[in-house]
């Protein structure tokens, strides 16, 4: 077992992508999961806060608790047959895990290409993109209880995975660290490929016919980057808030003055409405506020154009949760965890 942390000052600007210039008093890099056992020991009552890939979060001032950040890496496969059971350190950056992937012809997280963060932080908010969840092929996730102090292995179920929600979220959140995700990929996997601009995507690329997974990967990812700002030139943190799911009364009434608006049903007498619609159609879309504001290709994501502080972006963020309230009578729910 490791034996001791050493914690140490950190500047942070690098280690979150909105690029907000704060720092730790005291932050320390963990390589190996049993480190987490020494953390628990050293740190005792005082709760530290996890980093991951930082892709996520807007910090609004610096952190006092000590910060731990996830850094083990790792990736394990068993093939068998046509199944792929992989098994994925928690510190592995998420896009190199998914051409790593790509590159085997192992399907499955191809149309996740491109999404920043570490895997650890996946389950968090199940990413998804272009029709596919990470809860598609999540078979397992592998926690240390910071509560028990024991590591322990939940299944699909009980992540309680849903449209960027699970229970690393809310009541649990600092409860469980996570320390490696299992996940089941195919080489017979079906492609995904209806979805957004996919398919203009491989025509123009001359692979509409017979698309490999890496195909479909260069796909996604050049409409990625066509439409979100890269984090190494402009801060973000992909979407900021969430897709609405409002009462199919408040859609009618939504359509019948907008019939263009773009819906989708969500079950339970519920539509799902596309926030980045709603941001555009009040106005917002390209809005600047000097060194901040709103991407110009996508009204959903907020951007730090360089020397932003967190408290003038969530400023802009609850000026546009206002704006929608008033215009459009819906609340718009902020996806990104925000460090106050
Ligand atoms: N739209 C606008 N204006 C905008 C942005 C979008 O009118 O500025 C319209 C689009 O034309 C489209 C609809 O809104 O009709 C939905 O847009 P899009 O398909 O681009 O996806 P999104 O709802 O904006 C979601 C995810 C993205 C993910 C894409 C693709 C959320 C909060 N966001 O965005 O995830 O990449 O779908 O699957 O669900 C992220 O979570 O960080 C993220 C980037």
């Amino acid at each position: 077992m490791p034996e001791k942390l050493y914690f140490e000052p950190q500047a942070l600007g690098s280690l979150n992508t909105f690029g907000i210039a704060i720092k730790a008093q005291q932050f320390a890099a963990l390589t190996d999961p049993e480190q987490l056992v020494v953390a628990r020991e050293t740190l005792g009552e005082t709760a530290p806060f996890f980093l991951g890939g930082g892709s996520n979060i807007l910090f609004t001032r610096d952190p006092e608790e000590p910060l731990l950040g996830i850094r083990w890496k790792g990736i394990e496969a068993s093939v068998e047959g046509d199944e792929v059971l992989v098994h994925v350190a928690a510190g592995e950056n998420w896009h190199h895990f998914t051409q790593y992937c790509v590159e085997r012809a192992w399907g499955g997280v191809e149309n996740l290409s491109l999404i920043p963060g570490q895997v650890g932080t996946a389950p968090v908010q199940n990413i998804g993109a272009y029709g596919v969840e990470l809860k598609d092929v999540l078979t397992y996730v592998d926690v240390f209880d910071w509560l028990s102090g024991q590591f322990t292995r939940l299944d699909n179920a009980d992540c309680a995975l849903g449209y960027r929600d699970s229970i690393f979220k809310g009541k649990n959140k600092g409860r469980y660290v996570i320390t490696a995700v299992g996940m089941r990929l195919s080489k017979r996997s079906s492609l995904h490929t209806h979805y957004g601009a996919i398919q203009q995507e491989l025509e123009r690329m001359g692979k509409l016919e017979n698309p490999s997974y890496a195909d479909v990967a260069q796909a996604v990812i050049a409409i990625r980057k066509s439409k979100l700002p890269d984090p190494a030139f402009i801060g973000n943190a992909g979407s900021f808030f969430k897709n609405p799911v409002v009462d199919v009364e408040l859609a009618k009434a939504l359509l019948e003055e907008h019939p263009d608006a773009p819906h989708y049903p969500a079950g339970n007498n519920q539509v799902k409405l596309a926030a980045g619609w709603l941001i555009e159609k009040a106005g917002w879309k390209g809005h600047r506020r000097v060194n901040h504001g709103v991407h110009e290709k996508q009204a959903l994501v907020l951007v730090n154009y360089g020397g932003a502080t967190g408290s003038q972006i969530l400023q802009l963020a609850e000026d546009i949760q206002d704006s929608i309230l008033q215009q459009f009578g819906i609340a718009l729910e902020m996806e990104v965890n925000i460090y106050r």
